[in-house]
């Protein structure tokens, strides 16, 4: 009997889930690997975080909440985007769903027809192209070129409306480049979306607070205000506050794509974790001074790793200025041969050939969109972080 639904042909699992399971493979063998694929902080969750959840546990918080979220969280939310975007959302103009991905694939599917085109830049974060293609969608790549830092220019934006286009995704921090798009750079980007009233934008700012060098965030609906009724802002509690397996993200939009978006999680997981929505509401109520800190961290490891990547003959990569990856060039390497083993045509053969010969598990630029680069994430200690560098130095010393 055929099980499965046409649908499912259109998507594959998480790339960075197979790289890692590969690693784990390898590991549980008795290799020595360092994986360098997750995508999340080794940061412990705040303690007020725990302690909050587990007040909640005690009072009995364990029954459903509302499907849109509690009302004490949906006000927290509309706190932290007035006090740190400068933007006004009411409770009922913001979803907290189970993560910031189960967030944007709500939206998809509640707003694309077949046929509905959705822009994507590339590099992109894995998930957008699949979840569109759940949704009968059809993703258009938008290829972003290292002489814009990889980041989507208003000209590319404007190539890639068609009248079929239905969302632009945007991601800043992004995932896996870690640029950060400027005040003005969002500015130009709003020109051509003020002239495409078909289209709304999904502003993917979930590494918003990781940022370096005194770079400031800024978003869409900050920057642009007058275009808020088409624009979903999206954030969550996994990187910043180190909750990823908490599963809480968040959406704030206009009513009509809320109403939509909530009656379709109504229809499929109901509220997000009635515990894990309560230590969201502290995180954001209390204070965030420990954030700083940690971005410390993430910034000494970005520029200790940094030095030792672009320094191989054969990388070339952009020094991020926010987020936890970089994203070397590796287009120098192609065509290259190691000792044992055929020559490096791809992206995917260099991510093999690492983990096989020096244990060190990255991701291959395919899987962004955008080849030939692969990615690393130094959200691991940072002994790991530099022992994994110095192995890929080494392996690729003996490419000849
Ligand atoms: C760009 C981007 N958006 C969204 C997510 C998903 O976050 P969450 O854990 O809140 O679902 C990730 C996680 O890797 C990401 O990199």
């Amino acid at each position: 009997m055929d099980f499965i639904s046409h649908r499912m042909r259109r998507i594959k699992p998480s790339p960075t889930l197979a790289v890692m399971a590969r690693a784990a493979e390898l590991k549980a063998l008795g290799n020595d690997i360092i994986s360098l694929g997750a995508g999340e902080p080794d940061f412990d969750t705040p303690e007020h975080v725990k302690k909050g959840i587990i007040k909640a546990l005690s009072e009995g918080k364990t029954k459903y909440t509302a499907v849109e979220g509690t009302l004490p969280l949906r006000q927290a939310i509309a706190g932290k985007f007035k006090r740190e975007n400068g933007i006004d959302y009411t409770p009922d103009q913001i979803i907290v769903s189970a993560g910031a991905k189960h967030v944007i694939f709500n939206a998809l599917l509640a707003t694309l027809n077949s046929g509905d085109e959705v822009i994507i830049p590339a590099p992109y974060w894995v998930s957008y192209p699949d979840m569109v293609e759940v949704a009968e969608g059809v993703p258009v790549i938008a290829r972003c070129t290292p002489e814009n830092h990889l980041k989507l220019t208003p000209e590319l934006l404007e190539e890639s409306i068609t009248p079929k286009t239905k969302c632009l995704i945007l991601n800043s921090p992004n995932n896996p480049t870690g640029m950060v798009y400027t005040k003005e750079e969002l500015e130009a980007l709003a020109e051509i979306i003020r002239q495409a009233p078909h289209m709304y934008v999904v502003s993917d700012d979930i590494y918003e607070h990781v940022v370096y060098d005194g770079v400031e965030f800024f978003t869409l609906a900050q920057v642009a205000p007058d275009l808020k009724e088409r624009i979903l802002t999206v954030n969550g509690v996994s990187k910043t506050y180190s909750m990823t397996g908490l599963r809480i993200g968040y959406g704030a939009g206009p009513n009509t794509l809320i109403e939509a978006m909530t009656i379709l999680q109504s229809q499929s997981t109901s509220n997000a974790s009635s515990l894990s929505q309560e230590g969201t509401r502290v995180a954001l109520e209390r204070p965030q001074d420990f954030m700083s800190e940690w971005v410390k961290i993430f910034s000494k490891r970005r520029d200790e790793a940094y030095n030792i990547l672009n320094n191989i003959p054969g990388l070339s990569c952009i020094k991020p200025q926010g987020a936890f990856y970089l994203y070397p060039s590796c287009v120098a390497l192609m065509g290259k041969q190691p000792p044992l083993g055929s020559i490096i045509t791809s992206d995917t053969d260099l991510a093999n050939y690492l983990l096989e010969s020096v244990g060190v598990a990255v991701v291959p630029g395919a899987a962004f969109g955008l080849s030939p680069y692969f990615r690393i994430s130094y959200a691991i200690e940072t002994d790991k972080v530099l022992e994994a560098c110095h192995r890929i130095s080494q392996a690729i010393g003996l490419l000849k």
